[in-house]
């Protein structure tokens, strides 16, 4: 008998193809049982049949008191919540957790892998159809893209979007290019401490992700060109806008309808949506936009998780692309802007009108629609060409092609003995451009205490034209990677001579929101007892040429292999394996950050299922 509910028909077995409360069942030996026992549960909390048999969509929720970034996500669920019930969906929301830059010790990259795992474990575990993946601030929205390829059951990001600027005595300001601005002229005694203090107060005036293009806005302008959100809100609408809200309400409404008309079109699961040209797009933006050094890692991270897509892309396509590809979007940290300009000025979908020409029209998009058909139908509202809307307009947040702010590669990938598997320098945010071909002697800091320590000691050896090196700040070295990356300019070369760039190189990260001529993620990082960073000394003669993507350690051969031969009998590398919890397995597992600082088993390329 048809009518009879699946649990009470004993005589057939629960469908392994079941959707929403079906899907999933907990294993008890006893399918029937299982989901008897679930139905028990969930009417606990008063739901019907009827509303139990409609499509059900998880909405992954990352609120958190420590994490203001995210302070709008109870609106946003609200509204999402919404969207779904009117397309006739059942919202269920559940937490993952939620990870803030200054909140999360040592580093919050730390603890993106265990985010990515706890999104595709609870995706994976729980009776959802599709999820709407709520996020914004750094790592987040890369451990759920990471997490929702592999889990590949259908899912939106919703991002929380940026922040307003704040005004401190008529100027703008804003998070965070502003705060490491600011705290180099509070050093270097430009500014005394009841200005800094007041700075302080305005720096993040509102609710909402960093305001510049730093690494969350990054990623919010990466997932549109993935085709995964509305590409005129989506990315760049204030969080505390009610266009973020339609937003929220929007992604509901479309992961429905995508279930319920294109559940058959081999489309809506991640790894069948997501291509190689879905990605390549990705980088495109990343390069028009001048995104953040971060965003290269994560990159490899998410495209790594995808088990067609590993592999055809690595570190050398982004030169590649950046080759072709001109600094289009004028925000800080390369540009002078805030991304509320940016969206006022039209958002992605006015970039990607910009990029058209350039951009694989043919990749799918969470609408149905390929990317090309999507920009076809959506040209910016007449209304809005009123002031910078028009598409020939060549000035302005976003430039054309033929005016640019930066011409090509604002993102460069470099090699070279000191970096056989890669180094990232962000040109279009060096300060000082005769940086970018330079020859200089290394001042080396071993970790991040000996820096704090002799930085700022007026019998430093160093001068403008020195080359700062901070070594053990790679993914093992000090787990996470800490964003240490962006020395401080010393204090007798700030202060004495007014230097505001130097030269400076490590194996870690830097703020995506921060500026100057900074080479990052040395690849082997020097925590590898092969690591030819790791044996570099004070004094050595550094070689860089952006133009040329070198970058080299110029000493002997033979001295090198020597000092690696001494230096292996120092290394503690092994001592890692005794390490416990999180952190002993983060520290065994990573990779480097060439192929995006990820836990070698949940790769594409490793373990698969059992
Ligand atoms: Fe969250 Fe900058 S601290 S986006």
């Amino acid at each position: 008998m048809s009518s009879i509910p699946p649990e009470y028909d004993l005589s057939n077995p629960i469908p392994a193809s079941s959707t929403g409360l079906y899907s999933s069942l907990t294993n008890y030996g006893d399918a029937h049982f299982a989901l008897f026992l679930r139905k028990v549960f969930i009417k606990s909390l008063g739901y019907t049949d009827s509303s139990l048999s409609k499509p059900i969509i998880g909405i992954v929720n990352t609120y958190s008191s420590f994490n203001p970034c995210h302070s709008n996500i109870p609106s946003l669920i609200e509204s999402c919540k919404r969207g779904i019930l009117s397309a006739g969906g059942l919202p269920m929301e559940f937490p993952t957790i939620s990870i803030h830059e200054s909140f999360a010790s040592p580093t919050s990259m730390l603890l993106r892998n265990l985010m990515s795992m706890d999104t595709e474990e609870m995706v994976r575990a729980q009776p959802v159809d599709g999820v709407v993946m709520i996020g914004g601030c750094d790592k987040t929205v890369p451990a759920q893209l990471m997490g929702g390829i592999s889990a590949n059951k259908p899912f939106l990001p919703l991002i929380t979007g940026p922040m307003m600027p704040g005004n401190v005595k008529g100027v703008r300001v804003g998070a965070c290019t502003d705060c490491r601005n600011n705290w180099a002229k509070y050093r270097a005694g430009e500014i005394d401490m009841e200005d800094i203090m007041s700075i302080n107060e305005e720096l993040a005036p509102t609710g909402g992700t960093c305001g510049v293009m730093g690494t969350a806005s990054t990623m919010a302008c990466i997932v549109a060109a993935l085709g995964l959100t509305d590409l005129r809100a989506g990315a760049t609408s204030a969080a505390v806008s009610s266009a973020r809200l339609r937003v929220a309400e929007n992604t509901g409404t479309a992961i429905v309808e995508a279930l319920t008309h294109r559940k058959d079109s081999g489309t809506i699961n991640p790894q069948d949506l997501l291509t190689r040209e879905s990605f390549l797009n990705a980088i495109i933006v990343l390069q028009a936009i001048g995104g953040s050094t971060n965003a290269i890692v994560h990159l490899m991270a998410i495209i790594n998780r995808h088990p067609r897509v590993a592999g055809t892309i690595t570190l050398e396509t982004i030169n590649q692309i950046g080759e072709k590809i001109p600094l289009l979007v004028d925000l800080k940290p390369s540009g002078e802007n805030y991304m509320t300009d940016f969206h006022n000025a039209g958002g992605m979908l006015m970039l990607l009108h910009r990029l058209r020409p350039l951009l694989h029209l043919e990749a799918r998009t969470y609408t149905g629609q390929t990317l090309g058909e999507l920009l076809d139908s959506s040209t910016p509202p007449s209304v809005l060409k009123s002031f910078d809307f028009d598409l020939n307009s060549p000035t302005g947040v976003i430039r054309t092609l033929d005016n640019p702010l930066h011409p090509n590669s604002s993102l460069v990938v470099l090699h070279g003995n000191l970096c056989p598997d890669g180094a990232v320098i962000k040109a279009s945010a060096s300060k000082d451009k005769r940086l970018l071909k330079h020859r200089g002697l290394a001042c080396v800091f071993k970790d991040t205490r000996d820096m704090a320590e002799r930085l700022d000691s007026p019998s430093l050896d160093v001068t403008k034209d020195s080359i700062l090196v901070l070594k053990s700040i790679g993914p093992v070295g000090n787990p996470g990677m800490p964003e240490a990356g962006l020395l401080p300019i010393p204090r007798k070369l700030a202060k004495e001579e007014g230097v505001e760039d130097i030269l400076r190189i490590s194996d870690g990260r830097m703020s995506g929101t921060a500026g100057g001529t900074v080479v990052l993620h040395i690849s082997p990082e020097s925590a590898d007892p092969e690591s030819v960073f790791g044996i570099v000394e004070d004094g050595d003669v550094i070689e860089i040429d952006v133009q040329e993507r070198r970058l080299n350690l110029d000493v002997e051969d033979e001295v090198i292999k020597e000092r690696i031969k001494k230096r292996k009998e120092e290394l503690a590398w092994i001592e890692k394996a005794r390490l416990r919890g999180y952190r002993g397995l983060y520290e065994r597992n990573v990779n480097q950050a060439h192929l995006g600082c990820d836990f070698d088993f949940l790769t594409a390329a490793g373990p698969g299922e059992p």
